[in-house]
């Protein structure tokens, strides 16, 4: 069985694609102007037989739906009928060999054109595998474009066969112009310097008129949109301090506090494009959460060498309870004689243990360090004030979860308090030597 996600699946189903759109620009290109018969029965034995593989492991593969993979043949059966197996067996047969051994009568040319039904499937393939890639909004831009551009390849194709080249221009310029009539009348332009004559030409050119006012239509309803979402972070991001700007002149903050609000907010905007972590977490499932955390917070946890040697599971249990926290230049993060509540690890930037006067600096503290362990550990009020040097990225542990991890981890509680007690016994030898 094959799994739809597997990489090689993947690569298949691009192989797969890049043949249909060759299929696709060839097949018209040759309706219209005939080709070497020899490249021709190629392109038509090579489609034909990697469509036919390609059916044989569709029906290998299985695909997720509802959560679970959907593995019983009749499942797959039922999930490959709702999904293109029609039209991958009619793009599948040998069209463009039956109509170059002449076994199409005339009218029914246009069964040459079958292949085209594969582009469904390109459509799929490349929505599934792209979108994990590109920014969303700029894939479906682009995916807008290329379907046009497709359409108009087909139509300036169709144009030629109903037109035919009364100039007697070269294939290249014939193509050109009537690549050029169809962008004319797709995006309803029309400069009218070429104009159908005669019953078919007039009912071709009344159809695409019909197809180009609805696909324009679609068009300027969409591109506006996706292109508002190329950086929807960005978009969301400015409409937020537009909404703190306007809120923040009314009630006529100091200029001052105004700029620190915008710098923080610039900070945001910087380190993490103004996303709000914690609330993306909040939104998961709890065994889901526990993983982007691991991902996310990772980076503290290389950083802070008491969790160098740390269990797996510690580093699980602690990771969750973590909550980011952010200080600007000059904030009090700790005080000073106040009742401990929680602690925090560094992840950027640094802070000053300083004395309750804030006349003495015990330490300055940096990326991968903690503070404000004493307090909790020994049930006492904070040892010392610290004060913000920079922006700081904080992660806070609350007491609760800090007395439920310490009992849980000796090994961890212990490299804890032998910090604590060094850093306190250092303080009370510096106000001793003050005094
Ligand atoms: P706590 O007493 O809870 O709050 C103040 C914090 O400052 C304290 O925990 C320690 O984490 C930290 N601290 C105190 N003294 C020092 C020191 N000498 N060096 C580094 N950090 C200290």
């Amino acid at each position: 069985m094959i799994r739809s996600e597997d990489p090689w699946k993947q690569g298949w189903d691009l192989a797969v694609a890049l043949m249909v759109l060759l299929n696709s620009i060839f097949i018209p290109l040759h309706l219209i102007h005939g080709h070497d018969p020899l490249l021709v029965v190629l392109v038509g034995v090579l489609g034909c037989l990697l469509y036919s593989a390609d059916i044989m492991l569709e029906f290998m593969t299985v695909y997720p739906s509802g959560g679970e993979w959907l593995s019983e043949p009749r499942q797959r059966f039922q999930h490959y009928l709702k999904n293109g197996l029609v039209t991958d067996v009619l793009a599948a047969l040998p069209w463009v060999l039956l109509g170059q051994a002449g076994l199409l009568p005339g009218g029914y040319l246009v069964l040459v054109l079958l292949p085209l039904l594969k582009l469904l499937k390109v459509n799929r393939t490349v929505r599934r595998i792209g979108q994990n890639i590109i920014n969303p909004a700029i894939f479906r831009l682009g995916l807008l474009v290329f379907w046009i551009l497709m359409a108009a390849h087909i139509i300036a194709c169709g144009w030629i066969m109903v037109s035919g080249n009364p100039d007697s221009l070269s294939p290249l310029d014939h193509y050109i112009k009537a690549f050029y009539w169809t962008m004319t009348t797709l995006t309803t332009i029309g400069y009218g310097d070429i104009t159908p004559s005669g019953r078919y030409q007039m009912l071709y050119v009344i159809m695409i008129e019909m197809f180009g006012a609805a696909m324009y239509g679609l068009v300027i309803g969409n591109i506006a949109g996706l292109i508002a979402n190329i950086d929807v972070a960005k978009r969301q991001y400015r409409d937020k301090l537009d909404r703190i700007g306007a809120f923040l002149k009314y009630r006529g903050l100091p200029d001052q506090l105004m700029a620190k609000i915008h710098s923080y907010y610039s900070y945001l905007w910087d380190t993490r494009k103004g996303y709000d972590e914690l609330a993306f977490l909040e939104d998961l499932p709890i065994a889901l959460r526990e993983s982007v955390a691991l991902y996310l917070n990772k980076g503290i946890i290389e950083k802070v060498p008491i969790f160098e040697h740390a269990s797996a599971s510690l580093i699980r249990d602690i990771i969750l309870k973590l909550e980011p926290a952010v200080f600007t230049p000059g904030d009090q993060i700790v005080r000073a004689g106040e009742p401990g509540r929680d602690m925090f690890f560094i992840s950027k930037g640094s802070v000053s243990v300083l004395s309750a006067d804030e006349s003495m600096t015990y330490a300055t503290l940096g990326s991968g360090q903690f503070f404000g362990e004493i307090s909790l550990l020994l049930s006492m009020p904070r040892t010392a004030t610290i004060k913000a040097d920079s922006f700081c990225d904080l992660y806070r542990l609350d007491k609760l979860q800090f007395d439920r991890v310490v009992e849980q981890y000796p090994d961890f509680k212990q490299s804890i308090q032998t910090m604590a007690e060094k850093r306190r016994e250092e303080i009370e030898a510096r106000s001793a030597r003050q005094a």
